[in-house]
């Protein structure tokens, strides 16, 4: 998910790259649209409050040590909290678009909060991996944060998708094969 900036947010001149590309950009996310994702929140705990933010940029990257990875856009009000600090990845069930909006910047009602070992995460979400800062690598107008994973678990139930900038569902019976080995 590309993020555009927040109002007010100080933007860097865009890049020699970007200009040559920017009569496409709409073209350009319309492409990156079509690549479908599961939904995830990043929860963590900052200086004064707790944060969520919704993301679509969740990937695994190593199982030893065990590592993921989320891109977080500069311009969020996660983007410096982040850093250094111990985070959840929560990956959405289907009936879950509610939580995917509330912490995508049109807050609605408070969601239900789960202490973790190392971070905060939600009640009842699909899947959870809980993370130990692990590294930060810059990737434009977004930083990669990898966490380590220190725990994590699932349930059964259909997954909230986004595809195409709409929100979708993906039934469990196509979500992997480990109930069936
Ligand atoms: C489906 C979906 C996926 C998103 N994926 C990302 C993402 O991967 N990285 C990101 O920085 N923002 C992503 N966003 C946008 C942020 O959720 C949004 O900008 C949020 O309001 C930022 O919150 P904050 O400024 O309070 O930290 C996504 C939004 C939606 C609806």
């Amino acid at each position: 998910m590309i993020t555009p900036p927040a109002a007010g947010a100080s933007v860097p001149p865009p890049s020699p790259a970007f200009r040559a590309m920017a009569p496409r950009a709409h073209h350009f996310r319309g492409s990156l649209g079509r690549f479908a994702t599961g939904v995830a929140i990043v929860t963590f705990d900052g200086v004064n409050k707790r944060h969520g933010i919704t993301v679509n940029s969740f990937t695994s990257v190593s199982m030893d040590p065990p590592l993921v990875l989320v891109s977080i856009a500069k311009a969020t009000k996660a983007h410096d909290e982040l850093s250094e600090r111990p985070f959840t990845v929560n990956i959405l069930g289907a009936e879950q678009q509610a939580l995917a909006i509330h912490f995508a910047g049109k807050p609605g009602q408070e969601p239900l909060w789960v202490e973790g070992q190392v971070a905060p995460r939600l009640s009842s979400v699909l899947a959870f991996f809980e993370c130990s800062p692990w590294a930060a690598y810059p990737g434009g107008d977004h930083t990669l944060y990898l966490g380590e994973v220190v725990d994590f678990n699932y349930r059964n139930g259909d997954a909230l998708a986004f595809a195409n900038g709409r929100f979708t569902t993906i039934p469990d019976s196509q979500l992997g094969v480990e109930n069936l080995l």
